[in-house]
């Protein structure tokens, strides 16, 4: 106990993407099918459970918590985890505690998350149009995630924009977003669509590369290159005319696995090593067997799996892609 999670190419990780549900108000359709299949709910970690897993990668070294879903707001009792990680930031355990969301429930949240020590929440918004957030999300209303928004910045909370860059629909969209992010001061960041699960759509038809909306973009706009802010996979870029930080995510198309220093838990209490890989080490027998030790030497023995990287593709033939979808992983 007490010394570095470290894989078998030197990275240490300090950053635990824990989600807490599968689970999700809205079916976004790069993300999920239109009628998904959830995970059986005994096979959901307890609040508990997701609190002592929680503390063993404290103990170890991470030093940043993110929950993610699936939606964490829709999570029962997700509050109660918040508030209870909250304090090890407090404590200085914890540099950061956040929560990548789609904002529906941001509104009725924002005050509680501040209040437990979040400082900065992702939400995920991808079209400014209230039919074409609607058609995306296949039913979700735009103006319950920009009241959500509205509050969480009035809490305090700083708030970065997620915009999947879909093929068809960013080119329309992305403008309006700069425009919207930046003059709100929040950041803006692109994610090219990575082939996760079946959502029946074609992900070659969703996907577009963020090189060639960036070529589109600096005709419109003076870009400029800022030096990296996160170990994360973005690259920002400056945007003059807003003052404003546009991110880009492009697994696709550039690499950033070298200084990967994540891993992700799913509800259910799999310890996956990468995004891009199906392989995952089921932590839930040992967890509920309460031996933090067997836990803990489980974990560092499926860190020795993590691979050097992803191999995500998308080409004009083929879709190679991976079975889970994004929600059954929080991304
Ligand atoms: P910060 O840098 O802490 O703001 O967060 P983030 O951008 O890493 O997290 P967020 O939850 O907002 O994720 C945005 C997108 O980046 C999601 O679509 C994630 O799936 C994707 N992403 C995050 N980490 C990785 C990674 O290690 N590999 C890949 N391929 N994608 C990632
Ligand atoms: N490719 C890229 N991003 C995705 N997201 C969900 N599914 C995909 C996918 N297949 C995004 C969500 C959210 C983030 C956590 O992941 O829109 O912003
Ligand atoms: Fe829900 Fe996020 Fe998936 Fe959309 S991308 S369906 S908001 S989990």
């Amino acid at each position: 106990t007490g010394c570095p999670l470290t894989d078998a190419f030197g990275r240490q990780v300090r950053y635990l993407r824990l989600s807490v549900t599968d689970r999700c108000d809205l079916r976004c359709v790069y993300c999920m099918a239109a009628r998904p299949v959830f995970m059986p709910r005994d096979q959901i970690l307890t609040i508990e459970e997701l609190a002592r897993l929680a503390d063993i990668f404290m103990a170890n070294g991470v030093r940043r918590i993110r929950l993610t879903g699936g939606e964490p707001l829709v999570r029962r009792g997700v509050m109660a985890l918040i508030e209870r990680l909250g304090e090890a930031v407090v404590d200085g355990r914890l540099d950061e505690l956040t929560l990548t969301t789609n904002g529906t429930r941001l509104a009725v949240h924002a005050k509680e998350l501040a209040a437990a020590g979040i400082r900065r929440v992702n939400v995920s918004l991808d079209s400014l149009d209230p039919d074409t957030f609607h058609r995306l999300t296949r039913g979700g209303r735009l103006d319950g995630v920009l009241d959500g928004l509205d509050r969480a910045q009035a809490a305090g909370l700083h708030v970065k924009i997620n915009a999947v860059a879909l093929a068809g629909v960013i080119e329309r969209e992305v403008d309006g977003l700069i425009r919207f992010a930046h003059g709100r001061g929040m950041d803006l960041t692109l994610i090219e669509v990575m082939p996760l699960g079946e959502t029946g759509h074609d992900r070659r038809t969703q996907f577009l590369s963020l090189d060639s909306l960036c070529d589109d973009l600096a005709t419109r706009w003076t870009l400029t290159r800022l030096p990296d802010r996160t170990a994360g996979p973005a690259r920002y870029l400056r945007v003059a005319e807003t003052g404003g930080r546009l991110g880009l995510i492009t697994p696709l198309s550039h690499r950033f696995c070298e200084s990967c220093d994540r891993v992700r838990i799913s509800a259910a209490g799999r310890l996956y090593t990468c995004l891009g890989h199906d392989g995952a080490v089921d932590l839930a027998p040992a967890l509920r067997a309460g031996t933090p030790d067997a836990t803990e030497a489980l974990i560092r023995q499926t860190l020795r799996l993590k691979p050097q990287g992803h191999d995500f593709a998308i080409t004009r033939d083929a879709a190679h892609g991976i079975g889970r979808t994004m929600a059954a992983l929080g991304g």
